[in-house]
């Protein structure tokens, strides 16, 4: 989705701006741009389509020297991918603003500003507001003033970034539902929709809040609230390691999350079991005393955190006897929910700043619900700051654009509080959590032996390159890990896949099958196996080619049309875990058959900040 990146120092800052977006450039986009006021006292831009280097490649050919600049990278929304398109954009030569978000009555502010003789160069929402503020300069001499005023004309999503040609000792920053982040350094200041864009200049942080406007100059800091109080925030300092910054002996960032698994299944656990059982605390201080209350569970959460939430129904249904219901947060929010008493509101998010998810959680907070939860792999998140409770996924910063490791920790987060509520509600007897807590110890070994299995999938994914369709499918809490590996292979690899429940194949996709069909299952040896073999023959029949993953006592063997890849064994409560790994491994090596871009596919965004 679209980045910021704005600084403001005594040194140049093309090279800071420019670098900032290529760490940003995970998120998905479509063109990139830069301004800056130059050293010769003009406002000057740089816009691109495509990739950031090309975007570098043209400020090398024609450098942009200033101590003043804002950058973007634009994830097209209103008006095609194109350099018109692209932002900065400039009101006259004299005003220039990047923004995230949506500007839903860009429309009818487009007229008004026609109508005053603004003339429009872009199909954006984002032209609006630089001929906006252009206008409101006219009556509000200072920039924060004219900001402060346009601001309340605007409806919709915003993080914004403004620079002036006629006061080049500030940049000026607006936040409401688009974040955005300052980064403090010494003499210099510097401001970012995400704090992994500035890690390169500083490691001292301030989250902007919702509603704020900020102005920054080199050495000085103003923030005034929502009602236009100047307020103080919280500085934040990062000490750990920025982990993602490279792909080390990897290929692409998708490949290194995966195998990522182990460690990072690892630092999620730590700290939060006992000898027999999970620590409630780990949510928070009051959690104990609230999953003791709680009598159902409601889960939002977009993607594969909404596959995550489909997984914990089974546990939090079989395990504590509470009923669930998951729900993706597009349609959830804008939906009158019937809140059931004693209701836990849970979120589940990578980022911790998806539109969509975060409208949910603020739509709950006044619905009557017993408390809300966000299970979410960034602390410093929206959605982390606006939940009652947290559990953090510490999978570390995930780059690939196709999450895998994030999805592997929200299950792990998923399983202890599916265990915490069980026993904070005296439904779940002490030796079923003592030896799921055994379980989870030894699920980072498990999940290697997974990884180690990749050397096979390559092969298996060959099969795949030249096919067009394919069907995933599983039974129980497989049949959620089966939508998410068909949600994997789309994604990347831009074959079309659809998951189903193994039984309900004769209910209609059975037509779909023949020889040029691709049939992937997960088949642990569970309760279900049974079935699940009938499942199969009846694909077999229609001449379908079945690539089973199967517990190695599953007693599948490899035939005619048909490849078991044995899995090894485990904890059936840690099945839709394991399994997961093959499946994202198989996404991944059909992908690089095809040579599309892994990491960062077409059309697709890290973190969807508009809805
Ligand atoms: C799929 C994927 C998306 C995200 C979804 C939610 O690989 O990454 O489907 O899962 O956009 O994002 P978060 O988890 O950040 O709320």
């Amino acid at each position: 989705m679209c980045g910021i990146v704005g600084a403001i120092a005594e040194r140049q800052v093309s090279a800071i701006l420019v670098e900032g977006l290529k760490r940003l450039e995970y998120r998905g986009y479509d063109s990139a741009g830069v301004a800056v006021y130059t050293d010769a006292g003009q406002l000057q831009r740089c816009r691109r389509t495509g990739k950031v280097v090309e975007l570098e490649q043209a400020l090398q050919a024609e450098p942009l020297v200033g101590r003043l600049g804002i950058a973007h990278t634009r994830w097209a929304t209103h008006g095609a991918p194109s350099e018109a398109n692209a932002h900065p954009h400039f009101s006259s030569t004299d005003l220039a603003v990047v923004h995230n978000g949506i500007i839903e009555n860009h429309e009818s502010l487009r007229g008004e500003l026609q109508a005053l003789g603004y003339v429009f160069s872009s199909q954006t929402d984002t032209e609006t507001i630089v001929h906006l503020l252009h206008h409101l300069l006219k009556s509000h001499a200072d920039l924060a003033d004219a900001l402060k005023a346009a601001v309340r004309q605007l409806h919709g999503a915003y993080g914004l970034a403004v620079i002036s040609a006629a006061q080049p000792d500030r940049l000026l920053a607006a936040r409401s539902g688009s974040p955005l982040v300052i980064g403090l350094g010494l003499g210099e200041n510097f401001l970012a929709s995400d704090p992994l864009a500035l890690r390169q200049v500083t490691d001292r942080f301030i989250y902007l809040e919702e509603g704020d406007i900020a102005e920054i100059r080199r050495d000085s800091l103003q923030i005034w609230d929502a009602q236009g109080q100047a307020v103080l925030r919280d500085m934040v300092q990062y000490h750990e390691q920025a982990e993602a910054a490279d792909k080390g002996e990897y290929r692409h960032y998708m490949l290194k999350e995966i195998h990522e698994q182990p460690k990072v299944v690892q630092r999620t656990l730590e700290d939060r079991l006992a000898a027999d059982h999970v620590l409630t605390q780990a949510f928070g201080p009051q959690a104990g005393e609230l999953f003791g209350r709680v009598r159902n569970v409601q889960i939002v959460a977009c993607g594969t955190s909404y596959h995550a939430g489909l997984v914990a129904r089974y546990w939090l249904e079989a395990l504590t006897g509470v009923p669930c219901q998951v729900e993706v947060a597009s349609e959830f929010r804008y939906r009158q929910v019937a809140v059931q008493p004693d209701a836990l509101f849970v979120t589940i998010s990578q980022s911790g700043e998806t539109a969509d998810t975060l409208a949910a959680l603020r739509n709950a907070k006044d619905a009557g619900y017993l408390a809300s939860l966000a299970i979410c792999n960034v602390g410093t998140s929206s959605l982390v700051r606006e939940s009652d409770l947290t559990l953090l996924t510490r999978a570390g910063p995930e780059i690939g654009v196709a999450s895998t490791k994030a999805f592997t920790t929200q299950l792990v987060g998923l399983l202890l509080l599916t265990l915490a509520i069980g026993r904070a509600r005296g439904s779940l007897p002490a030796a079923v959590e003592a030896d799921a807590v055994q379980a989870l110890r030894g699920l980072p070994g498990l999940l290697k032996q997974a990884l180690d299995m990749d050397g096979q999938i390559e092969k298996v994914a060959e099969a795949f390159a030249e096919k067009h369709h394919s069907l995933f499918l599983g039974r129980g809490e497989q049949y959620p890990v089966a939508m998410e590996g068909a949600l994997k292979l789309k994604e990347i690899s831009y074959i079309h896949a659809e998951a189903y429940p193994a039984g309900e194949l004769k209910h209609g996709p059975l037509a779909l099958v023949d020889s040029d069909m691709p049939v992937v299952t997960v088949a642990p040896n569970n309760e279900l196996l049974e079935k699940l073999k009938s499942n199969l023959q009846e694909v077999r029949a229609r001449g379908g080619q079945l690539i089973v993953f199967a517990d190695r006592d599953a007693q599948l063997e490899n035939g005619e049309g048909t490849r078991v890849i044995n899995m090894p064994h485990s904890h059936a409560l840690l099945a839709p875990i394991l399994y997961t790994v093959p499946l994202q491994l198989l996404s991944y090596h059909v992908a690089v058959l095809k040579g599309t871009d892994v990491d960062q596919p077409r059309n697709l965004a890290k973190s969807v900040t508009v809805e």
